[in-house]
Formats: structure tokens, sequence, C-alpha cells
């Protein structure tokens, strides 16, 4: 499963960068605003950080295809061609991906709380659908199991769109997932940050650097 960064605070882009394999950014509109820097300035922050290469997947606003066809050209026109364009999956942003498919652009198909809106962005030619687990977890439904039957109808259908399943507020969510082999998830930095919380995990190391200091002196390590 490939891991991304659903947020667009840039501190907290560089440092994640900086010590996990993280594989790409996520943005959409209310990202953008609690960023309260404008949409392109932090965006381009964002590709320089992250590089042309990486998975860049940025969200569409206007709400008619004639719109949602101008917004993402100009996604493309100022973040890169390899931009991945996020549609809302509602009828006026699937006749939009039809139209982007054909121009070969790589789309992300959003907002996704049923199997049927995956579905059909799929056939649309989306490379990925981002369902919202922790939404559907608050609607009463389960999220996760959401995410699966959508894999599950890809994979009987033999389609070619990834998951990038999104909205996590904590680690069993991703775990789940993981374990299922959903091709990517997008997760913000204090949910990630939070995967390796468990205070089990410095002690045993605090404990190993003791028991080697008693062998060697205080603050020996194995560069003796
Ligand atoms: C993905 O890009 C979605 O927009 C995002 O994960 C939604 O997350 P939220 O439910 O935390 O707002």
């Amino acid at each position: 499963m490939k891991l991304l960064i659903d947020d667009a605070n840039t501190a907290a882009i560089r440092r994640l960068y900086d010590y996990y394999p993280i594989a790409g950014v996520t943005t959409n509109p209310s990202i953008l605003a609690k960023s309260g820097r404008q949409p392109y300035d932090v965006l381009e922050e964002i590709r320089s950080i992250i590089g042309s290469d990486a998975d860049l997947h940025v969200q569409t606003v206007a709400g008619d295809t004639e719109g949602i066809l101008r917004d993402a050209h100009a996604i493309l026109r100022r973040l890169g061609d390899n931009t991945l364009v996020k549609i809302p999956c509602v009828p006026e942003g699937f006749r939009a991906m039809k139209k982007l498919h054909e121009e070969g652009v790589r789309l992300t198909g959003t907002a996704v709380y049923t199997p049927m809106q995956a579905y059909m962005a799929a056939m649309c030619g989306a490379e990925y659908v981002a369902p919202y687990v922790n939404r559907i977890d608050n609607m009463g439904f389960d999220g996760v199991a959401v995410v699966k039957q959508i894999q599950d109808i890809f994979d009987n259908n033999a389609l070619e769109c990834g998951i990038l399943a999104a909205s996590f507020k904590n680690s069993q969510q991703l775990l789940e997932l993981c374990a299922y082999g959903i091709a990517s998830a997008t997760v913000s930095p204090d949910v990630i940050d939070g995967l390796f919380s468990n205070p089990a995990i410095p002690a045993a190391v605090d404990a190993f650097t003791k028991d080697f200091e008693k062998l060697t002196g205080a603050g020996k390590t194995m560069d003796l």
C-alpha cells in the first residue's frame, strides 16, 4: 500500500518526507482553506518539495462540467501534466471525467461514499477512487467494509482502477486496509505520527541503549 499525506502544511510534508517512504500528497478545498494561503502558492511549494514525479492529487471546485474541465486544465498547467485531477463523483463530475480521460488526463474520483460511485468513476477512466473511510463510519456504516467491497468489484469486473483510501481517523482503519492489499491510502500527519506512538516502542529502544552503556560507558554507541 502506498502512503500519501492528506494535508497542505508544507512543514509537516517536509518532515514526513524526510522520515518515511511517502508516495505523494493529496489536498481538497477544505485542506487548502485550512492552510490559510493562496491555493497555487501552497500547491506549487508542495510540488517542489515532493518532486515532479510524485503523485499530487488536486481537486476541482467548479460544480458544472465545463467549469470542472477549466479547473482541471488550470491544475495541469500550474502543477504539471502528471498531476492527478480529483473530481467529485457526482453526475457533472462523471461527465467531465469521460472527456478528460479521452485527453489522457490522470483522474481520481473523490467524495466516494458508495461502491457504485467508485464503479462509475472506474468506468469513466479514473486511475484512483477515494472512498472516505471515517466519514462513512460516522454515518453509521462500515467504511473499511465499503473499501473492501469496492476492491472486490474492481477485481471481479477486471477494472484497472486503484483505491486511494481517504478520511482516516485512526491506525486500525489503515491497518485493516493495508492487510487487504489496498493500493494506496492518504493519511493526515497526526494519524501517520500515531502509527508509532505506542509507549512500548521507545521503552524497548531505551532499554537496549542502557544495557549497552553499562558495558561501554555513557553515550557510547557501536561507533566505538
Ligand atoms: C481525500 O483527499 C479526502 O478529501 C480527505 O481524506 C477527506 O478527509 P476528512 O474526512 O478528514 O476531511
